[in-house]
């Protein structure tokens, strides 16, 4: 099913490399990464809202390098361009994060782990090797659990923690009427929840009694998580924190009120609430109140070098790459995974040649005109 990898045929164009990628899986896995909520509104929003923006780029400013570095908690990448967390990739390719998770290490991008993969936490952390990792977080209901999750993570050497907070549940039509849901197809999910020391203590009588699909519902997802929560889970951990899924100002205070280290403006790439603000719209409110007080990531619709420049000339520090990467795993494996991050480095390069900036702070300063 999955194509070799090769250099001259490697779709460059978003719209080429998403039809090279249901072209390799079946059709109910496309339907998986590819789909959004319900209508599908904010899923087409993420991306069309990005064309009701353009920037103004400088000229002669006499470049003599471009520096398209970047530094987040102390560490020094080599573009402002990560992983965002992406689960159950068994579902497009069988080596799943572990593809990933070894392309980011030679890209030099951590790679963000979700809670959901279809690797452990301490697989992923393996295949990683000595790239660095950052491990996504969902909250369960039951907080020793949650905990463990996190201990282990700090353990494996994850370096951060993305907690993802707008996830309660989805009503994606196209899975449902594929029937394929994470439990359905003889999949087995979240085997970093079901290899839980704690998870099995706790919950092990329940499995054998229950099954394990309605006993990890019981405790996942979590809608009751609060601010309060954040904070306690802040006395745990000396990793930052990042909390991902913010779209509103006031939730972007809150957010650091209870000690967020950092924030993704996302919706999920619409895949959880339909008819929301597509994020690039959300970006210039949540920037302007956060005032450079802690890093912000953006994503939902991040699919060319311009979208890239748009969200940092509207206040990003970083964006996060979803579904591009995910096709090129689709398409070709860890090799895959590499060229699509590649192909990004590259062009988001060459605009920085091309829009005389010479670095990202340059980026930041290009002034952006709304267009009618
Ligand atoms: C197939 C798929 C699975 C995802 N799984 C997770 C996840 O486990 N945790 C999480 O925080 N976000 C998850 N996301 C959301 C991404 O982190 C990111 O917010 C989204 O892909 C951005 O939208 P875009 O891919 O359209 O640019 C997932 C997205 C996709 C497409």
């Amino acid at each position: 099913m999955v194509q070799k990898f090769d250099e001259k045929t490697f779709p460059y164009s978003f719209e080429e490399l998403e039809k090279t990628a249901a072209d390799n899986v079946s059709p109910e896995a496309f339907d998986y990464i590819q789909s959004g909520s319900s209508t599908e509104q904010t899923l087409r929003s993420n991306v069309q809202a990005f064309s009701k923006y353009a920037f103004k780029p400088r000229v002669c400013v006499g470049a003599k390098t471009n520096d398209s570095g970047v530094t987040l908690f102390g560490r020094s990448y080599p573009y402002p361009i990560l992983f965002a967390p992406i689960g159950n990739q068994k579902v497009v390719h069988p080596e799943g994060e572990l593809a990933s998770a070894r392309a980011a290490t030679r890209l030099q991008v951590p790679y963000i782990a979700s809670t959901v993969s279809s690797h452990t936490i301490e697989e992923i952390a393996d295949a990683s090797g000595d790239g660095e990792r950052w491990f996504q977080l969902y909250a369960t209901k039951d907080q020793e659990v949650t905990y463990s999750l996190l201990k282990r993570a700090e353990n494996a050497g994850y370096t951060a923690i993305v907690l993802t907070v707008d996830m309660a549940s989805s009503w994606r039509i196209k899975d449902m009427s594929n029937r394929f849901l994470p439990f359905s197809r003889g999949q087995k999910p979240y085997p970093s929840i079901v290899s839980d020391p704690v998870f099995q203590e706790k919950y092990g009588a329940a499995v054998t009694e229950k099954g394990l699909e309605p006993t990890i519902r019981s405790i996942f997802p979590n809608p009751q998580f609060s601010w309060e929560d954040l904070a306690e889970l802040k006395k745990v951990t000396k990793l930052p924190v990042i909390v991902k899924g913010i779209l509103d100002e006031e939730d972007a205070l809150k957010a650091i009120e209870h000690g967020a280290d950092g924030l993704v403006v996302s919706n999920h790439g619409g895949r959880m609430i339909d008819g929301c603000i597509p994020s690039i719209e959300a970006l210039p409110s949540i920037a302007e109140v956060v005032n450079k007080c802690i890093p912000i990531f953006l994503d939902s619709g991040i699919r060319s070098a311009k979208d890239i420049f748009i969200a940092l000339a509207l206040g990003a520090d970083a964006v996060l790459l979803g579904r591009p990467f995910i096709y090129g795993l689709a398409v070709a494996g860890e090799e895959g995974v590499y060229k699509v991050f590649a192909n990004h480095f590259e062009e988001f390069r060459r605009m920085m040649v091309l829009c005389g900036t010479n670095t990202i702070e340059d980026i930041k300063k290009l002034k952006i005109v709304e267009l009618n």
